[in-house]
């Protein structure tokens, strides 16, 4: 598969991650939990098909921020589902764990190798 591919789907399941939070912010349901979690595991495995076909399964720095961010992501989730965090506070989190993860792309790369 050509790496453009794994780029779709990962945005794809970025897309999907954050309206499943968007939904759930809202009103809870199955469906926000099923969009979140299908969004979270498109993530991963275009992420680590982006890995290997861009960076020939090479693992930097950058790679192990970004699994860390991902598995921040699968937890607020749970955040969202109980309203432990709600409003403005859980649009900052979210939304910041996203842009701290496209920032590793466009300049972490060069920042932590
Ligand atoms: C397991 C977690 C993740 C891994 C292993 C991973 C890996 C990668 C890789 C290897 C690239 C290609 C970089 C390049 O073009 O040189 C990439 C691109 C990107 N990632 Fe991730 N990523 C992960 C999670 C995330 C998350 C959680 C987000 C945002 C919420 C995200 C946002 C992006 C964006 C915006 C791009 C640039 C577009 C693209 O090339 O597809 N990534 N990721």
């Amino acid at each position: 598969m050509q790496p453009y591919i794994y780029s779709i789907i990962h945005i794809v399941g970025i897309l999907l991650t954050f309206m499943g939070f968007a939904y759930g912010m809202k009103q809870w349901s199955k469906g926000a939990a099923i969009a979140h979690g299908t969004g979270l595991v498109l993530i991963l495995v275009s992420g680590f098909g982006l890995i290997s076909k861009k960076y020939n399964n090479e693992l930097q720095t950058w790679m192990f921020v970004k699994l860390a961010i991902w598995l921040a992501l699968g937890g607020a989730i749970v955040l969202v589902k109980r309203r432990v965090v709600t409003g403005v506070a859980a649009w900052a989190i979210q939304l910041g764990l996203g842009a701290a993860a496209a920032w590793t792309v466009y300049h972490g790369i060069s920042l932590l190798g």
